[in-house]
């Protein structure tokens, strides 16, 4: 797999990356020995950058405890991500991060389900965050103490993230992008791509949407997608699928659709990694392929046009 560097760490990592969301069951049931053979095929198959948070699982946290069985005894070979600021908000009891020490407690609980001594990339996981001081003398005193490499956030936002980033230690900006959502193209891309903050691009599949796989008739019952089944969440998917549709020109004997559409991705001079949220081995492997090759010049003019109301 090809492979790239963090402009600010020098990390170096492969260019497909593994999100462990999926894994802790909130996407649909996924059972351990699946879900540690997730992670394992991942780092075998050369993607070394694990992307997690203390919310993630059926019951938060689950995720990270999985990542961290899956790295028993190969610890070294990952680049381990993870998040802080969301923890028990989905179940409706979101923590007030009133003081840095709130912060370094939950670090404290990520290590211990980690299983690790440090966490490579701790991220902040509140998008819209207005006062950032809090996380980052926090995240100053945790990388003081080694618990942490580097600190980085998770937005859509450029304000948001020049906040972050304005004692200049922010590595990091994980990142909605993918055919169907472009948005990040017009700004905050090139603003990370300026300013060396590497880029984390989640939701590559846009939830597996553009994996192809689903259609008109199929009926989500997971946590995540169950609002895709009706009203407006009904709507949105329909145009993404039609979206897909569209898009199947770029499946090829030796490309599916879903290895394009992580393809577009990479594509975008910002972009250092990709993270799409296999849960089983056999969609790593798939993933994986991603990882050599590109769309031909001609591909992603018309992959553009096609997806064009998408980039706002
Ligand atoms: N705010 C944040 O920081 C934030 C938000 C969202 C996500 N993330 C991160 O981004 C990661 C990816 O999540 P996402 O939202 O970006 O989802 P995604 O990667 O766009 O889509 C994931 C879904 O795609 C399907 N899939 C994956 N590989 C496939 C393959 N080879 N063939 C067919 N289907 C495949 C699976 O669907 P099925 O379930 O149907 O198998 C999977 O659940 C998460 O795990 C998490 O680490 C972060």
């Amino acid at each position: 797999m090809r492979r790239t560097t963090f402009p600010k760490t020098g990390w170096e990592v492969g260019v497909i990356g593994l999100g462990c969301w999926g894994i802790g069951g909130q996407w649909g049931p996924v059972d351990e020995a699946t879900a540690v053979a997730t992670v394992r095929t991942a780092l075998d198959s050369g993607m070394n950058f694990l992307d997690t948070a203390d919310a993630y699982g059926a019951t938060p946290g689950r995720s990270e405890e999985l990542v961290g069985k899956a790295l028993k005894g190969r610890r070294g070979d990952a680049i381990v991500a993870t998040k802080v600021g969301n923890y028990a908000r989905r179940a409706g009891f979101p923590l007030s991060y009133a003081s840095p020490l709130h912060v370094t407690l939950c670090c404290d609980a990520s290590l211990g389900r980690l299983k690790t001594d440090y966490i490579d990339l701790y991220q902040c996981h509140i998008g819209d965050l207005a006062d950032p001081t809090v996380f980052l003398e926090a995240f100053e005193d945790l990388r003081g103490q080694g618990k942490i490499r580097a600190c980085g956030i998770s937005t859509v936002r450029r304000d948001v993230l020049e906040r972050f980033n304005r004692d200049g230690h922010c590595i990091s900006c994980q990142l909605d992008y993918s055919l169907v959502s472009r948005k990040a193209e017009a700004e905050l891309l090139p603003w990370c791509l300026e300013n060396r903050i590497a880029t984390i691009l989640r939701g590559p599949l846009a939830m597996g949407i553009l994996s192809g796989k689903y259609g008109r008739e199929t009926k989500f019952e997971d946590l995540l997608r169950r609002s895709w089944n009706e009203g407006d969440g009904r709507r949105a998917y329909l145009e993404k699928l039609e979206a897909a549709e569209r898009l199947k020109f770029l499946v090829r004997p030796d490309r599916s659709l879903a290895v394009a559409a992580l393809q577009f991705a990479l594509s975008h001079p910002g972009a250092t990694v990709v993270i799409p949220g296999a849960k089983s081995p056999e969609q790593v492997r798939q993933n994986t392929a991603a990882g050599e090759g590109a769309l031909t010049p001609e591909e992603m003019e018309k992959a553009r046009a096609e997806t064009a109301r998408f980039d706002a």
